[in-house]
């Protein structure tokens, strides 16, 4: 397996969704603190950084702010050619923010995740682009410093993605933070090796999304599990032939 490991760590409601109003609930606080508590706890483990959607991304980082595109010059690149990449000076970082933004869509105030939790704050992005992007992105991005890639030409190919992070970047774990969208690409790409979820005392709403949008039967193995603080706490782990 010559990608790095992939851990989904998510909160979810009793039934088994991942987005919506159900977060934002009393119910749901002691969940989202041992959530947060535990993705420090993978940092100092060893995890290479957090990988998540664009939804993810803008709703919890950016909020929406994007960058006038028109004062750049677009840059020239060999689409079509899937190694085409631009990395910043990454020889200081060891904690990375991988943010899955097929279009360009995030406007980054800096190259970096500014944020008080130190499971987030600092970790420097790096961003997964196809050929649907507008090249004078790739300027601003370089202009900021924030390294790229593309692994796709329409959507993002996870394993393409996940082998050039193993070559460029090269931590041995990433985990995986949703939202359900991008949840669905990696289990459906037979990217996902470990699930580990914190589950609050409380059901969901018609419109939220489960854990993995357009999922597929998959078998784990539960390794452990536990009561946190009113809430289950369990990993299961993807059983591979040697
Ligand atoms: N419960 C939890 O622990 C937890 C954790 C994180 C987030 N969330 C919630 O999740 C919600 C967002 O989830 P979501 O499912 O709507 O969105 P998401 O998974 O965060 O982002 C989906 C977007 O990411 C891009 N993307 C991801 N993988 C791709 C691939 N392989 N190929 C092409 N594009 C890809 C696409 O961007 P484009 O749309 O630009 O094409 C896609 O629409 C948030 O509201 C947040 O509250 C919950």
């Amino acid at each position: 397996m010559y990608r790095p490991y992939i851990v989904c760590h998510m909160v979810t409601s009793l039934d088994g969704k991942v987005t919506g109003e159900f977060l934002n609930r009393p119910e749901c606080e002691a969940a989202t603190e041992i959530y947060y508590e535990m993705n420090r706890e993978y940092k100092a483990q060893g995890s290479g950084g957090f990988i998540c959607g664009r939804v993810t991304m803008e709703q919890s980082f950016t909020g929406g702010w994007y960058p006038d595109l028109s004062k750049y010059e677009p840059v020239k690149k060999h689409f079509g050619h899937y190694m085409n990449c631009w990395f910043d000076d990454l020889a200081d970082a060891n904690y990375f923010a991988i943010s899955f933004d097929p279009k360009g869509k995030l406007g980054w105030q800096s190259n970096a995740i500014e944020d008080s939790d130190p499971g987030y704050g600092g970790a420097k992005i790096i961003e997964v682009l196809t050929e649907q992007v507008d090249p004078r992105y790739l300027a601003y991005l370089e202009e900021k410093e924030i390294s790229y890639f593309f692994a796709g030409e329409n959507g993002i190919e996870v394993p393409l993605a996940l082998k050039i992070l193993r070559d460029h970047v090269s931590p041995e774990f990433f985990v995986l933070e949703g939202g359900s969208i991008i949840n669905g690409h990696f289990l459906r790409a037979d990217c996902v090796d470990e699930i580990s979820l914190v589950q609050a005392p409380v059901t969901a709403d018609n419109d939220s999304k489960p854990l993995f949008f357009e999922g597929d039967i998959v078998d784990f193995k539960l390794f452990e599990a536990e009561q946190k603080n009113g809430t289950l706490v369990m990993r299961n782990i993807k059983e591979r032939e040697e």
